[in-house]
């Protein structure tokens, strides 16, 4: 394990849509990056995109967020080139729209789950020792850890009551961590946007444009920010409403 004074980051999900835009920020800022998602190949394409950008260091780890094995392998990849972590951006999510009255509606719960709240939980357990070794390095900025959550983990919305679920309970887990570790140095904010144009809300285009959904650029803006924060704020949770809606809609 070596340690280093490059700012590191670990980005799940970071392959496309907004954990792509995310990595492509921070490796302009010379940050250090451990990149996940579960096709290897195309991570790879996106390291050397990344290096080419700036980063100073990528780590690829091909992993399913719902496999513990892959969990402890992003982890370890990390820590072994590592050694801190200046922030945990827990990007990787997945969701299915179907009523509660539907079969389908339990199908894929398992799977949901496990990857926008169990891996988040597990991520955050196996990166503390990291996140805090990073806060006490730099105890004027600390460390951060940022997940997507989403509007509809704030504001329920029909047809999306499993993924909604999963994202309000990653804004409370978010929150304890804040009340356990703020005072550590290492503080946590959840990102709520409605629909963003990326490959994940592609399906509703034929009722929701691409033009009047958020850009990638909104959110990655907000992360940069947070970022940006010193170690004595906390900004719990971010909404990012669409222009053009009552502002609690997806
Ligand atoms: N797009 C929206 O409208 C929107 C709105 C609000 C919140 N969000 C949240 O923002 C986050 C990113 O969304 P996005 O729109 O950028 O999604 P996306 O375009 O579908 O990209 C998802 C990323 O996560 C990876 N991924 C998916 N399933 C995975 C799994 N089981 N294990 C490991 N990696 C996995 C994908 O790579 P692989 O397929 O190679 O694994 C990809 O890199 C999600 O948490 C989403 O819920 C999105």
């Amino acid at each position: 394990m070596t340690m280093t004074t490059t700012r590191t980051a670990l980005i799940t999900g970071a392959s496309r849509g907004i954990g792509l835009g995310i990595a492509h920020r921070l490796a302009r800022q010379g940050f250090s990056l451990t990149i996940t998602a579960r096709d290897g190949a195309r991570l790879d394409a996106v390291a050397a995109d990344l290096r080419g950008a700036g980063a100073a260091e990528i780590v690829t780890v091909a992993a399913d967020m719902a496999d513990e094995d892959g969990l402890d392998r992003v982890l370890a990849g990390h820590a072994d080139r590592f050694g801190a972590m200046s922030a945990l951006i827990l990007n990787a999510g997945i969701g299915t729209a179907s009523p509660i009255a539907a079969d389908a509606t339990t199908r894929r719960f398992d799977k949901t789950v496990a990857v926008n709240l169990r891996a988040p939980l597990r991520l955050i357990q196996g990166a503390l020792p990291m996140l805090r070794a990073a806060a006490s390095a730099d105890p004027a900025r600390g460390a951060k850890v940022v997940a997507l959550s989403s509007i509809t983990g704030v504001y329920a919305e029909a047809g999306l009551a499993v993924y909604g679920a999963t994202k309000a309970a990653l804004v409370s887990l978010l929150t304890t961590l804040n009340a356990e570790e703020s005072g550590n140095g290492v503080a946590a904010t959840t990102l709520a946007p409605g629909y963003v144009d990326t490959e994940m809300s592609a399906w509703i285009h034929d009722r929701i444009p691409p033009e009047r959904m958020l850009a990638v650029d909104d959110v990655v803006e907000m992360v940069d920010a947070v970022l940006r924060l010193s170690a004595r704020a906390v900004v719990p949770t971010i909404v990012l409403s669409r222009a053009g809606t009552d502002g609690y809609r997806a």
